[in-house]
């Protein structure tokens, strides 16, 4: 089964919503965005067609709790779910990882379609079937492979989407820019952000049904990650804010002016905001990021790591490091911070 990408505009959701092959929908949404939404799905009017069960889950991260698995879980099986049931999701990433994660798992796997409604949501969390829930001992702990069958892109959800969201988002389409080039020029040509949306969904949706587990080309989707999920913790930053600085440190780390210049071009056309360097402020928590790198789930056993770089546009390396040498090599550059500029 491959997943279909679909743009469509709001009111045709409720349409697609009817078109899919089952008699029972499990409808589960963010409770912010169906707030804002619920006016614009008269879920009466697919009633008429298909039994609906619906499911309106805390928002954004707070819906991958254990605790809101159980409860979801057992209120549509009380109700009763078969096989053939269809679960749709509606919400940012948050949202879709904890309902991919009932749909793998609610009598042994139903299929499951995804409204992304965030930018980041859009251009990655939804696609390529990673879904799951966070534990206490860590994010994304508990968690299966389960391809959705749809993907609508809807922007009009992105009215409401708040500008530190959008920012994040924009994180993601910059670490796309790199290794893509036809989204590069999309970018540098500053075409329309729907088109844009699209295109890096589409590359993600490509890599990913080459390489659902992360064995090979999967992995330069970490691009700006490794050394970003460090900052992300050290500074409490938003995830593609993180990103966004982990690939200025690592075009840093290995002299990489030519991406430092493209960095410049991509994030001028994305109208990015977010230029104060998080190293810039205050002392710079070394030992903290370290500690967090040297916690890195994919450290290999070896005590190597893979590390992802951009020889050109479009044109990304996985390079594996030595762990002691690459961490020397960090605190080297994190200790002289006023040269990390953009
Ligand atoms: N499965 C994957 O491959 C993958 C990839 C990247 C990220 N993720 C996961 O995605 C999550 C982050 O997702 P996110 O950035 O979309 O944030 P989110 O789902 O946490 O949502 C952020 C906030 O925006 C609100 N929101 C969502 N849509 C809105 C809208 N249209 N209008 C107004 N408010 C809206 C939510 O209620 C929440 O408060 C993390 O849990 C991360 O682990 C998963
Ligand atoms: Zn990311």
């Amino acid at each position: 089964m491959e997943t279909q990408l679909e743009r469509v505009a709001l009111f045709e959701i409720l349409d697609r919503m009817k078109r899919i092959e089952a008699d029972t929908i499990l409808l589960v949404v963010d409770e912010k965005v169906w707030s804002y939404y619920k006016d614009r799905f008269d879920i009466d009017k697919i009633s008429q067609f298909k039994k609906v069960n619906l499911w309106v889950a805390p928002r954004g991260e707070e819906a991958k709790r254990i605790s809101e698995y159980e409860k979801c879980m057992e209120s549509f099986l009380e109700k009763g779910v078969h096989r053939n049931a269809h679960l749709v999701a509606i919400g940012g990433g948050g949202l879709s990882d904890f309902a991919g994660f009932i749909a793998s798992t609610i009598v042994r796997g139903i299929k499951w379609s995804v409204v992304p409604t965030t930018l980041l949501a859009m251009v990655d969390a939804s696609i390529g079937g990673k879904v799951g829930l966070n534990s206490r001992y860590g994010k994304n702990l508990i968690g299966n492979f389960h391809i959705p069958e749809n993907i609508w892109l809807c922007s009009d959800f992105l009215k409401t989407v708040s500008e530190e969201e959008i920012q994040s988002g924009l994180g993601e389409v910059i670490k796309y820019s790199f290794l893509s080039k036809p989204i590069f020029e999309m970018v540098k040509n500053r075409q329309p952000l729907e088109d844009i949306i699209q295109t890096c969904a589409q590359y993600k949706l490509d890599i990913t049904r080459q390489d659902l587990r992360d064995g090979n080309i999967r992995k330069a989707l970490n691009l700006g990650h490794t050394l970003g999920h460090a900052l992300e913790k050290a500074f409490s930053l938003k995830h593609g804010i993180s990103v966004f600085w982990g690939m200025v440190l690592v075009f840093h780390l290995f002299n990489n002016e030519k991406c430092l210049e493209n960095l410049r071009v991509i994030k001028d056309s994305l109208n990015w905001k977010n230029d104060v360097p998080p190293w810039s402020v205050g002392s710079v928590p070394v030992k903290k990021i370290i500690s967090y790198i040297e916690k890195d789930k994919k450290i290999k056993s070896n005590n190597k790591i893979d590390l992802i770089q951009v020889s050109d546009i479009g044109v990304p390396l996985i390079k594996e490091y030595n762990l002691i040498e690459l961490i020397d090599k960090i605190e080297e550059v994190l200790n002289a911070p006023s040269r990390l500029t953009l």
